[in-house]
This record gives C-alpha cells, structure tokens and sequence, in this order.
C-alpha cells in the first residue's frame, strides 16, 4: 500500500522510517504548529489527562511517544509525587522535551520498550499510538510495562454528525496549507491527516484495547469528538 509515494505497514500503522523522518524535519515548529493548529485545544486536552493521571496516585509514570513532552510537562506540574519518564524513537522531539525541563527521557521503541513488566503504574501515549507501525502490538507492549495498573491513550478521533464534513474538509484541504506555511513540510501534515481517518475510533478502538489484553476500556470523547482519551486496566499476567 502507498501514500504520497511512501510505503505503509500493512498491519494497520504507519511505516516506521518515514514516521520518524517526518518528525526530525517539523520537530523545531511542532509545538506551535499544533498549538495553532488547534487552536489552542491541544493543551486543555492534555492537562484533562494530567489531571485523570493524578487521581490514580502513580509513582511511575511512562510516557510513550512522548515528542516535543508537552504532557509529560503537564503531568509533571500535577503529578508532583510521580516519577516520570518520557520516551520516543524520534531524537529530534525528544531534545526539545529535554530543554523544555523533562528530567528523564530516554529514546525508545514503542514497539520493544526497555522496561520490565509492570515497571510502571501508569503509561500515556498522545497522539502517539495512530503514528505506529503496528497498533496492537504498541498497545500490547504499553499494557505490558504498566501491568496492574493503567493505560491512557489521547488521540485524534472522527466525529460523527454535524461536525463530521466540515472536520474532514478542515483536515484534508485546510490544515496541510496552515503546517505547510508553519513548517514548510505540508506533504507531511497531508500524511499525518490521512492517518486520523484510518485510526479506530470509539468502540473499535475499545474492540481493539481488548484484543491487546487490556480491561474494562473506557470512552471519553472531547471537543465533539475530534479527538478522544481512552483508558483502561492492564491485568498482572
Ligand atoms: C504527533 S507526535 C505526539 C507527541 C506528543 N506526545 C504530543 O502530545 O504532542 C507523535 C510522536 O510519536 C513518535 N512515535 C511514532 N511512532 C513511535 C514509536 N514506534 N516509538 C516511539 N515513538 C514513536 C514520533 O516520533 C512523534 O514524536
């Protein structure tokens, strides 16, 4: 399967290689870019999940996928009794989550983390699982790290009715031209969209958390559903 000339990983993610490439070319513009982006959305979305994190009481936090950190700052603020550690494949972002005060950050696979199971009570990944190359397996490798305890996952999602077509028009045609103009990596976003319309969303997304393994998977959809937190309990195996 091809998109915008790339090669895709069949198993319903992206392809790795190119993943990573596109985030070391936007990774000086991104937190702006998305904060323009969505106007200013993204940053009550994840200070919601830092706040769902902090009623869990974790003293270890994971945060996969972690980019540029955003919330792994935000959990930090609240989080104070936690010790949180940030991750991605991606060196580029993750020296921004550096400078900008994450204290460990350590570059890994999602795919194959370096941790112990159960090494940790909780794991978030935003906007971070639909970039994989394989969604099962993230999620089957983020249950296993933080077994007995919680998964978070914040992503975008599709939303239904009113606000579906002019979503999907702001997605396809608006949004590239504004990170185009941001980043000069339009081809980028055009890819990065297309992505949010073959993620699961909703009761698929819950379909597919069971299938890793996970329990009692919950929906909270947010801002009309354009995107969504899922959370769920990862069983001592
Ligand atoms: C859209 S950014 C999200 C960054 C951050 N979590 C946020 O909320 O803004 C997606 C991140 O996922 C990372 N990523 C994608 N696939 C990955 C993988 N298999 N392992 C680790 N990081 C991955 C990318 O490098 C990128 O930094």
């Amino acid at each position: 399967m091809k998109e915008n000339g790339r090669k895709i990983a069949r198993r319903g993610g992206q392809d790795a290689g190119y993943v990573r490439e596109a985030f070391a070319k936007i990774a000086d513009r991104y937190v702006v870019t998305n904060h323009v982006l969505s106007a200013g959305t993204d940053i009550l979305w994840r200070r919601k999940v830092a706040r769902m994190v902090r009623n869990w009481e974790p003293s270890q936090i994971l945060d996969v996928a972690t980019g540029t950190g955003d919330l792994a700052l935000e959990m930090q603020k609240v989080c104070s009794e936690a010790k949180i550690t940030a991750t991605d494949f991606c060196p580029e972002m993750l020296a921004h989550a550096e400078r900008r005060g994450i204290a460990k950050t350590q570059v890994a696979d999602a795919l194959n983390l370096p941790y112990r199971d159960g090494e940790f009570d909780v794991v978030t990944v935003a906007f971070g699982l639909r970039n994989m190359a394989d969604w099962e397996t993230g999620l089957r490798e983020m249950a296993r790290v933080c077994q007995g305890g919680h998964l978070l996952v914040l992503d975008f999602s599709l939303p239904k009715g009113m606000l579906g077509k002019p979503y999907g028009f702001y997605l396809n045609r608006v949004l590239p031209k504004i990170a185009g103009a941001l980043t000069g990596q339009g081809q980028a976003f055009e890819y990065l969209a297309g992505t949010i319309e073959k993620f699961p969303s909703g009761s698929a997304m819950q379909g597919l958390f069971e299938k890793s393994g996970l329990q009692d998977a919950q929906i909270i959809p947010l801002s009309g559903g354009i995107a969504s937190i899922y959370t769920a309990y990862s069983p001592e195996s």
